[in-house]
């Protein structure tokens, strides 16, 4: 017989893996995704031996719609009881000097593969009554600042995306919950050229382990919270923004992302 299933994007590293380990430690078979063969393989095998559950591993580039289409084939027909949007990554980049095309794959993993993801699995979990979605967004949602402003947008879409999928799924036994971390010490700044020695607290800035961000998703969507913002720092940022007048909001926030050169060569698809 199956048994429960979670499906996790990007769990080669960082809040993906995190969420992967804690499904693992509550007993749910996993389906993850990732890029990194020799380093999600490794991170698989260990969760078999450690937890005794299935976990299949799936390579796929979420920014290749063939690829996406492969991974939807795989999971369609499967009972899964969890739904874990989590792949993303960003370009610290001058819009005007970014490339599209890597503009282009930024949309189509944070935007268009969730949709897809969640559209192909919701006829089954509303079947059985049951079912829960979590998409990672960012606390970028509600914050923009130089060189972010497709990332910026892709979350603040995933957040209004979520929150209307709460709304249309009301009754139907099937949970929806938005994830907007702060800061969080995985590869992703790496990725983005910030050495892991720079990533240090400063001011409201204040970096979350990515078990902590996942520990705080999972008991807010126990108290049924839609918008999970975890941690106190996170969550001041947010509302600082928010009400300060957006004349001393941008003022503030230009003064993000200036030294960095812009990168948006440095993340594209890995073929
Ligand atoms: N770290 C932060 O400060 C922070 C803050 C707010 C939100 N987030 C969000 O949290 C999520 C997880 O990021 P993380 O911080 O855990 O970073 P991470 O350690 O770099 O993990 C990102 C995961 O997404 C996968 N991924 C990235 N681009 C992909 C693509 N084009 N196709 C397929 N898979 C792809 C990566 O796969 P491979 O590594 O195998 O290529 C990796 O498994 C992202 O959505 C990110 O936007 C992060």
């Amino acid at each position: 017989m199956e048994g429960r299933t979670a499906v996790i994007t990007g769990a080669t590293s960082g809040i993906g893996a995190a969420y992967a380990l804690w499904f693992a430690q509550d007993g749910y078979d996993l389906i993850i995704t990732g890029r990194r063969r020799a380093v999600i393989e490794e991170f698989a095998q260990k969760l078999r031996k450690s937890y005794g559950i299935k976990v299949e591993v799936v390579i796929a580039e979420l920014a290749k719609p063939d690829q996406v289409e492969k991974l939807i084939e795989k999971i369609r027909h499967r009972q899964v009881e969890v739904l874990v949007n989590n792949a993303g990554f960003g370009v610290n980049s001058f819009y005007q000097e970014s490339d599209l095309e890597i503009m282009e794959q930024v949309v189509e993993v944070n935007v268009l593969t969730p949709m897809k993801l969640i559209h192909a699995l919701l006829p089954g979990m509303i079947r059985r009554g049951r079912g829960i979605i979590i998409n990672v967004s960012s606390e970028s949602a509600y914050l923009s600042i130089p060189k972010n402003s497709v990332y910026s947008g892709v979350k603040a879409f995933l957040l209004s995306f979520t929150e209307g999928l709460h709304l249309d799924l009301r009754n139907t036994g099937v949970k929806v919950q938005v994830v907007c971390p702060g800061f969080t010490r995985t590869d992703f700044h790496e990725k983005m050229g910030m050495k892991k020695s720079k990533q240090r607290n400063k001011g409201l800035i204040h970096w979350m382990s990515p078990e902590k961000v996942v520990e705080i998703s999972l008991k807010d969507l126990k108290k049924e919270k839609v918008i999970c913002i975890p941690g106190i720092h996170t969550k001041l940022l947010i509302f600082f923004g928010k009400i300060l007048p957006k004349n001393y909001y941008y003022k503030f926030a230009s003064t993000f992302n200036q030294k960095n050169k812009s990168n948006s060569r440095k993340n594209q698809i890995k073929q």
